[in-house]
């Protein structure tokens, strides 16, 4: 949700920026803009559209400098426009600014200014923050990292803010509040940006800027201080992020890759944990917190999107087999009613970025009410990582393709490993089931890599043939109704086609109304306690000449002999079906969006990492 980069140093800015821009891309792409400092004055350049158009508009201009400020753009106040892309200058021209997040209360802010005869070129709240920040500096005739500290306390909402002062060209200004600002340490220079990416090739040594952090940056110095002005020492950390894991590596789009690695992507979340020889597991993370556990009243999963479904299954998986009463929240309802938390509850948090607005500030809640806050997190040192209790990473690797892929899998092995810990913690699980279970996860890297190879060629003609539809249903039951959740949401994001995803006894209950025979309906209708359910479910669409295309269970010659359409996957247990069940819907999704010619890595109106609520 915006990409902030910043440079100062002895080298070129303008490279580091716009390669930079190209890296963040993935979380917003409408607009972009460089502010570069040129001595006396601001070179400023922004347009709508993605990076390349920025790109092209500074052909012609003379970009050498060696301090400069860049971002991309997801819209929340304004339309994606020239006029409403960052960076935004103040009224007498002396400060430029990048901002991602959201101020609050910017109209109140605004009043004033527009009171005191400021006028606005954007209908942004960024526009307003810098002008407010100039508007105290020259009334206080104060230092300009005074002014930042004055403004951010009154302002309400989020930010990672970089700010250029044309008094000042040999410093950049940076402070930070729920929105990620990563600073990497080179030898006389500084990169900054929203996450490590745009500074791989440069650094390896990084400081991770916490809340309420203003930094005062020289080529050689990073001075952080707290919004109290106290001096904070800033944490060096070692960057354990390869260039490769950024590139595509010869696939056509980063989703494929990401799909791709699901293998080597389960293999890393359970490497340490899972012992493959002994059938044993370990989960560092929940023994931090296994009293507590087992004193809990009820678990209460919080998340967004595919990570709330994630939860959803992890609801069966936890109920099952643990026998602990489970509760999933859609964060942004969760943090907005009033619900009754006690010291007694677990929440866990499931999040791939570790930086949604709404995940975060659920747990802020939740955490004050007393209870222990766990974390399921793909990015290390993320936001989220850093508030709870305890947690466990997920391992992924870098995830860009904004449809969720590997960062969705892992958090499946992990919470599948949550459940099979906790049942062990419990007693509720026999140690054959448990051992069986183990092996079965242990064995699901060489089964995805079957799907992914064997059913590649025939999920690309099943796209072909329903690529024009107007509208898909996904239907499941049990622990694959979150699956047909998760393949409904994965196919609208990528190929704008409405999808729509229900538990499969539902449908009889109003969707089925929408049937006829111009409408796929995705079954996932594996070998499970309720299959012959599940059949029955496809009879019944199939009496009303809907088009069945099926993830069926390999020699499952009944719902073979059903579909139109068939993607078998490998037998396991049924516990462990949705997360082979999920691949071919992810494909299904990808090569239906390529058909139609959709850039899937950048779909309209989405953002990888949602840091505005
Ligand atoms: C969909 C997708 C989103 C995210 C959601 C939560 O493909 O990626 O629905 O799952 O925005 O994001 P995280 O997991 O980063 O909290």
């Amino acid at each position: 949700m915006c990409g902030i980069v910043g440079y100062i140093g002895n080298k070129d800015a303008y490279t580091y920026l716009i390669n930079g821009l190209k890296r963040l891309e993935y979380r917003g792409y409408d607009s972009a803009g460089i502010a570069l400092h040129k001595g006396n004055d601001f070179l400023t350049i922004k347009k709508a559209g993605k990076v390349a158009s920025l790109e092209a508009a500074f052909h012609g201009y003379d970009t050498s400098t060696s301090l400069g400020i860049g971002h991309t753009r997801w819209a929340t106040h304004g339309i994606p426009s020239d006029n409403n892309a960052h960076p935004h200058v103040s009224a007498t021209g002396k400060f430029v600014l990048v901002h991602n997040g959201i101020i609050e209360n910017y109209a109140s802010i605004k009043e004033e200014l527009l009171q005191k005869g400021y006028k606005f070129n954007s209908d942004t709240d960024t526009e307003v923050l810098v002008n407010f920040i100039e508007d105290i500096y020259l009334n206080n005739q104060c230092p300009v990292e005074e002014a930042i500290r004055i403004a951010l306390k009154r302002v309400v909402g989020t930010y990672v803010i970089l700010l250029l002062s044309k008094d000042h060209s040999d410093t950049l200004f940076a402070a930070r509040k729920g929105s990620p600002l990563v600073i990497g340490i080179g030898k006389n220079e500084h990169f900054l940006g929203s996450d490590a990416s745009p500074m791989l090739e440069y650094t390896k040594e990084v400081v991770y800027i916490n809340d309420y952090e203003l930094a005062i940056i020289t080529p050689e110095q990073l001075i952080l201080k707290n919004l109290g002005n106290e001096t904070v020492t800033p944490y060096i950390q070692k960057l354990d992020l390869e260039l490769a894991a950024i590139e595509k590596g010869g696939y056509d789009h980063f989703m494929i890759k990401e799909i791709y690695e699901q293998p080597q992507a389960i293999t890393d979340s359970l490497r340490g944990r899972l012992d493959p020889i002994e059938l044993t597991l370990r989960l560092s993370g929940l023994e931090k917190i296994k009293d507590k556990l087992l004193q809990a009243r009820r678990i209460i999963i919080v998340a967004c999107g595919t990570s709330w479904h994630a939860g959803l299954l992890a609801e069966y998986w936890i109920e099952e087999l643990a026998r602990v009463n489970v509760e999933v929240e859609y964060a942004s309802e969760f943090r907005y009613r009033n619900p009754i938390i006690t010291p007694e509850d677990v929440i866990i948090a499931i999040s791939q970025s570790g930086e949604t607005a709404d995940t975060l500030v659920a747990l802020e809640k939740a955490k004050a009410q007393g209870a222990t806050i766990f974390g399921i997190v793909n990015v290390v040192g993320s936001s989220i990582a850093r508030i709870t209790d305890a947690g466990i990473y997920t391992h992924a690797g870098h995830e860009i393709g904004v449809a969720s892929t590997k960062a969705f899998i892992t958090q499946l092995t992990v919470l599948l490993s949550f459940a099979l810990k906790l049942a062990e913690y419990r007693n509720t699980i026999s140690p054959e089931l448990q051992k069986q279970l183990f092996k079965e996860m242990n064995d699901l890297p060489s089964k995805v890599e079957s799907i992914l190879t064997e059913s590649k060629d025939s999920i690309k003609q099943i796209a072909e043939k329903y690529k024009n539809a107007g509208s898909f249903l996904y239907l499941g039951r049990g622990y694959n109704f979150p699956i047909a959740l998760e393949g409904a949401l994965k196919l609208k994001e990528i190929s704008y086609i409405h999808a729509e995803g229900y538990p499969a006894a539902e449908m009889k209950h109003g969707p089925i109304a929408l049937v006829d025979e111009n409408l796929p309906v995705v079954f996932i209708a594996t070998k499970d306690r309720v299959h012959e359910k599940i059949i029955s479910n496809m009879q019944e669409i199939k009496a009303r000449r809907g088009k069945l295309i099926a993830v069926v269970s390999q020699n499952d010659q009944l719902a073979l002999g059903l579909a139109d359409d068939s993607i078998t996957i490998p037998e396991t247990h049924e516990l462990i079906s949705p997360i082979l069940a999920v691949i071919p819907l992810q494909l299904l999704s990808y090569y239906v969006g390529t058909g139609r010619g959709i850039d899937v890595d950048k779909p309209r109106n989405l953002a990888k990492s949602v840091t505005v609520e």
